[in-house]
């Protein structure tokens, strides 16, 4: 064979192995390895029954995504496949571990599937603009019918082995690690017979209850119609499957292998894999290689506002014991309810029991003493967007966090190294940026202000990783990367709605777009006085040829910050969290303003200089910010 695909021969049973780390991904050599290995043992007349299996804790993650976009080689997997399936010997698949995509695809041309307990089988290829191309579209369903596969192939999630189990596309699941010797006695039966080999193509246990199938397909694609718009995968996997259902095998193999190359050709495939490896690759820090994290079990949260909340949930997700500091007893009974909330809506879908969440609540130590946080590994701040309130609870946290504790800060906007420069250990402040809901969104911002120490550093990468979270680092510079982005397209949907497009349309539009929600539920969502404290502390300094618009102020001066107060740009009913329109709130855009108007008349009058003249007192008013109001005061 070659160095990633071994093969051994024990008696009458051919094993083949990958061994091409870290994942197994079935590369060039692994298909070439693959073919040879199956070939040689249809050959050799003592072998009787083939197994392919896996190494380490993965069977394997499937097609090697480095090669997508390069000129395909031969053999490809779909061939692999075929020529498993049409083995005139039994072929076993023992799935060691992790079976992903044409991992799993690989494993659904066996005829026989033995899976250990703790294996993880799926088809994540959506997330990668892809869809299962080497038949798992057309051999699935023919399995465990359409609902189901539609189910795995579109939320791309995998299951367990059990579950593949109950599903009937795993046959045996093994709780001995050595899989090998476990099956042995299920493989030898077949020789004798025991057990009839019947190829995936000629299966028909799932096509069996077609008004079902159909039903499915349909609450599928209308699903997908609202959730995805602007995606092109989904539906070709759907429609991939609809073929399964209605046409020879054979036939629908080609109309999956043309969706597949459609697929790989599409823009959303290609800027999807660059963000699979750049979310890998923006983990490796350079000076981070030789460095160890410092130890992280306990983390103290201090403020238990929208992001306080959020972020102790993601530390308890994570396994750490949380303490949460409030400033007073009505803050902390508000932060204990942001904590308890999430849970409770776990509970209200079914995903968590009344145990679990005391189960979990059992590490949360809410508290409004300082001294608290004697013991934290790590502090993190989340409290106002204020440098001096900032300030103050750092000079605290110096007092209080034992040596070696790593602070951090939840700022949105705010210079790190002047947060830092209150304590007494500059060296070991840095940003940790979660956004909102922190304990959902993936992103986490690792501020690097000067000086910061390596071991920090890591610490910080250490628990964005221990969260499940994509930790990218960032220069201590305005807006961190996130909000500067967001800065460009908030002004742009300021501008749209000053210029007479309702707040309510652009959300649509955007969502229309493909985004989940728009610009301004965002703001709602994450709360309108952030970004009011940010453009209060730039007044003074903004350039003044920016076009500025004043809307948000007008809403944040009601107190009107969102979600969180009930009313922002929308109407939240007592505790919903799906806003209404408020015509007030047009109402308040609708106001024009002096300088506006004067601006217009400006601009009308290079056509028509004669009519279009403002009057001194408009270009007064205009000039001092005035409104009519003020004529009568
Ligand atoms: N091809 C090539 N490289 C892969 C790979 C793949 N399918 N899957 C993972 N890798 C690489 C990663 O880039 C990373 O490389 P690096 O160390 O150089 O950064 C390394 O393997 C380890 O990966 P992770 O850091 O992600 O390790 P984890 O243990 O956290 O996760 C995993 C492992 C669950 C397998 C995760 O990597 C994953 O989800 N991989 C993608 C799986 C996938 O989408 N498979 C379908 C591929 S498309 C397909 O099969 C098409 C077929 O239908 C024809
Ligand atoms: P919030 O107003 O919801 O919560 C702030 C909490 O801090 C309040 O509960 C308040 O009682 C508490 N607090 C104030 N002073 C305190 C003190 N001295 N000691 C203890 N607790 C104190 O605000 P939110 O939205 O949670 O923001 C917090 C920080 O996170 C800000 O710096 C903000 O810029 C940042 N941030 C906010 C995001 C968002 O989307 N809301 C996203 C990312 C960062």
């Amino acid at each position: 064979m070659n160095d990633v695909v071994v093969l051994n021969k024990k008696e009458t049973i051919a094993l083949i192995q990958i061994q091409n780390s870290p994942v197994n991904a079935l590369s060039h050599a692994v298909r070439q390895g693959l073919m040879e290995a199956v070939r040689e043992s249809l050959e050799d007349p003592a072998i009787k029954v083939l197994a392919i299996t896996g190494s380490g804790k993965f069977f394997s993650a499937g097609a090697d995504i480095q090669e997508f976009g390069k000129p395909s080689l031969e053999p490809q997997l779909p061939q692999i496949c075929n020529a498993i399936e049409s083995c005139s010997k039994p072929v076993f698949a023992l799935i060691n571990g992790t079976a992903l995509g044409g991992g799993f695809e690989l494993g659904l041309s066996a005829h026989f599937r033995v899976a250990t307990v703790s294996a993880k089988i799926g088809l994540p290829e959506i997330h990668l603009g892809l869809l299962p191309g080497s038949g798992g579209t057309q051999r699935l369903p023919r399995i465990i019918g359409a609902d189901k596969a539609l189910k795995m192939m579109l939320n791309g999630q995998p299951v367990s082995a059990g579950e593949g189990l109950a599903y009937g596309m795993i046959d045996r699941v093994e709780e001995s690690g050595e899989l090998i010797s476990a099956s042995m006695d299920f493989m030898l039966e077949t020789t004798a017979g025991k057990h009839p080999r019947i190829p995936t193509r000629e299966r028909t246990e799932g096509l069996q209850d077609e008004a079902a199938n159909h039903v499915a397909i349909g609450e599928h694609r209308n699903t997908w119609q609202k959730k995805g718009k602007g995606l092109y995968s989904p539906f070709q996997i759907i429609d991939c499957v609809e073929k399964a259902l209605s046409t020879p095998f054979e036939e629908g193999l080609k109309y999956e292998r043309e969706s597949f190359a459609r697929c790989l050709e599409s823009p959303q495939r290609k800027g999807l894999i660059h963000a699979f490896f750049a979310e890998r690759r923006c983990r490796k820090i350079p000076e981070l290689r030789e460095i160890e994290p410092r130890k992280l079990e306990r983390l103290a949260v201090i403020g238990g506002g929208t992001m306080g909340g959020g972020i102790a949930v993601a530390a308890l997700d994570a396994g750490l014991e949380v303490m949460m500091v409030e400033r007073d007893e009505a803050g902390l009974e508000k932060g204990r309810l942001n904590v308890e909330k999430v849970y409770d809506r776990h509970i209200s879908k079914g995903r968590m029991g009344p145990e679990d969440k005391k189960e979990v609540l059992e590490r949360f130590i809410p508290s409004t003493d300082f001294e608290r946080i004697t013991d934290a590994d790590m502090v993190i701040e989340a409290v106002f967007e204020e440098m001096e309130v900032k300030k103050e609870v750092f000079r605290i946290l110096d007092q209080y966090a034992r040596q070696g504790a790593v602070l951090a800060s939840n700022t949105s906007y705010l210079d790190i190294d002047e947060i830092a420069s209150v304590t007494s250990r500059p060296e070991e402040v840095l940003g940790l940026h979660f956004f909102s809901p922190a304990n959902i969104m993936k992103l986490l911002e690792i501020v690097v202000p000067s000086g910061l120490s390596n071991e920090v550093l890591a610490t910080g990468f250490a628990l964005g990783n221990r969260m499940g979270k994509v930790p990218v680092r960032s220069a201590n510079s305005e807006g961190f990367i996130g909000n500067r982005i967001l800065g460009a397209y908030s002004k742009v949907a300021g501008y749209m709605m000053e210029d007479g497009t309702s707040p309510y349309r652009i959300d649509e539009a955007v969502r229309d777009f493909g985004y989940p929600i728009g610009p301004f539920q965002m703001f709602d969502l994450a709360g309108g006085d952030i970004g009011w404290a940010n453009r209060k502390r730039k007044a003074t300094t903004r350039d003044p040829r920016e076009r500025y618009v004043e809307i948000a102020d007008r809403l944040c001066e009601r107190g009107w910050f969102g979600q969180k107060t009930g009313r922002g740009f929308y109407f939240y009913e007592e505790g919903s969290r799906i806003g209404i329109e408020d015509p007030e709130v047009l109402d308040i855009i609708d106001m024009y303003g002096i300088r506006k108007i004067v601006e217009d008349i400006e601009e009308f009058s290079v056509e028509d200089p004669f009519f279009w003249k403002p009057s001194e007192l408009l270009k007064t008013m205009a000039a001092q910010g005035q409104t009519f109001e003020d004529l009568n005061l």
